[in-house]
């Protein structure tokens, strides 16, 4: 009974996160920080940028289709800022250029979201 109880509890939180990121329109920082882990080496002093990276960053791109979903990236990005040391701002910024992409915005913490197109 308790066993059946847990299994139906388990089996909806799995639908639901499976679900919610389809239902949700705006990009969900956990899919931004996997799109960019790639990056973190490069943009913490590495000297290449390794073609994950670019990969994430070009579907992360594609994926933001809406203002509401370039601001959630935005918004993301400006929270993860502080808690990853040593970030090269001016390295972050050139990295959408060096894959080829051309991002409206600045990466920075300095970036005013509500203003993202
Ligand atoms: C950031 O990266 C740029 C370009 O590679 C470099 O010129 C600059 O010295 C770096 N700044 C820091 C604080 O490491």
């Amino acid at each position: 009974m308790a066993s059946a109880v847990v299994k139906a509890t388990c089996f909806v939180l799995i639908a639901v996160a499976l679900v919610a990121p389809l239902a949700d329109a705006a990009i969900s920082c956990g899919t931004v920080v996997g799109q960019l882990k790639p990056c973190l080496g490069y943009v913490q002093g590495g000297n290449v940028v390794p073609p994950p990276c670019c990969g994430g960053i070009k579907s992360l791109y594609t994926s933001a289709k809406t203002t509401a979903d370039r601001r959630s990236i935005c918004y993301c990005l400006k929270s993860l800022a502080g808690s990853f040391k040593g970030i090269n701002y001016s390295k972050a910024a050139g990295l959408p250029g060096k894959c080829g992409v051309n991002i409206p915005y600045k990466i920075d913490p300095s970036t005013d979201c509500s203003k993202v197109p």
